[in-house]
């Protein structure tokens, strides 16, 4: 009941297209579709993840790896609009004046990409989070969306997540979609437990998949300034800059903890079983590396 009004309530400002919620204030439908008629370089680098995946820090890790001025503070351009959304482009950036290499971010599924990117033109970089951690960092999410003026309580957002009625649709379904099409792109994935684990070593795997070679020094730089305290601080990578009416960081900040294992302190037993089951059963058929400990 409190979960329908809830939805209800979403559906005022979330629109439903091709299986996917969009944010009705900042994208349409024409917009998504002109996405698969986007002319793609060879050069192209996308983001590609779930909501709540670590993708305000992977814009920051490939601009920073990218672009010399933004490593030594000489380009004070915020991540938005350095790595920006295909989806969202609330800047109304022109794309094709960007010149290359051009890196985007997006939270697409594979299905709804640029028609381009199928014949292995562009690079892609996949980050995938343990969805309970996702979960959790959601719940939160919506509480600073302050279009969003109803609440509800988290019983009911597990149920609201588990379905896909959030944001950017079913979890399993953008994980499996990406991972059973993974052949048809040229795409790296990578894990936000990996770079919370050793984040050296994750930048220095981007850097390999999109052919930069940094020296020792540089990657120090780009580990430093994407560190979660300094991102926290850094006020064109912390979304601080993002208007009240889109994210009311009063509430909370949008950079919140950044760990691995929240989860443990938000969800029951009983709500963590329930979680695995539906996990275990949607995602039976992925192949076994994908999978990943659920409750580490
Ligand atoms: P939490 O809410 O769990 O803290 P996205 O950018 O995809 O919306 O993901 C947001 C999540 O990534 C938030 O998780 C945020 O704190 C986390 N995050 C952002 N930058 C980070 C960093 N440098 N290190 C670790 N986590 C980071």
């Amino acid at each position: 009941m409190e979960q329908d009004t809830f939805e209800k309530d979403l559906n005022a400002i979330f629109f439903k297209h091709k299986g996917i919620h969009f944010e009705a204030d900042l994208t349409s439908p024409e917009v998504i579709d002109a996405i698969e008629h986007m002319e793609i370089r060879d050069s192209d680098v996308f983001l590609v993840t779930y909501p709540k995946s670590g993708t305000i820090w992977t814009q920051q890790i490939l601009s920073l790896i990218f672009n010399e001025g933004h490593r030594n503070g000489t380009e004070q351009i915020e991540n938005i609009n350095r790595v920006p959304w295909i989806e969202y482009n609330i800047n109304n950036m022109d794309f094709k004046s960007r010149p290359s290499p051009r890196l985007f971010t997006t939270h697409l599924p594979y299905y709804l990409m640029p028609r381009d990117l199928r014949f292995r033109t562009g690079k892609m970089i996949y980050v995938s989070r343990n969805p309970k951690d996702v979960l959790v960092s959601f719940y939160h999410f919506y509480k600073i969306k302050p279009n969003i003026k109803c609440t509800i309580s988290w019983e009911a957002f597990i149920e609201l997540f588990l379905s896909g009625k959030v944001l950017g649709g079913s979890w399993f379904d953008h994980v499996i979609g990406w991972d059973t099409h993974k052949e048809d792109f040229n795409i790296l994935f990578v894990t936000y437990e990996e770079m919370i684990k050793d984040l050296r070593s994750a930048v220095k795997k981007i850097c390999k998949f999109v052919a930069i070679n940094l020296d020792e020094e540089a990657i120090d730089t780009v580990v430093e300034k994407a560190t979660f305290k300094n991102m926290k601080h850094d006020p064109v990578a912390n979304y601080k800059f993002i208007s009240n009416d889109v994210l009311d960081q009063s509430k909370g900040n949008f950079l919140r903890k950044g760990i691995v294992g929240d989860w443990k302190n938000h969800m029951t037993v009983a709500q963590s079983e329930m979680f695995d089951k539906v996990y275990k059963e949607k995602m039976r058929d992925l192949p076994i590396k994908f999978l990943r400990d659920l409750n580490e």
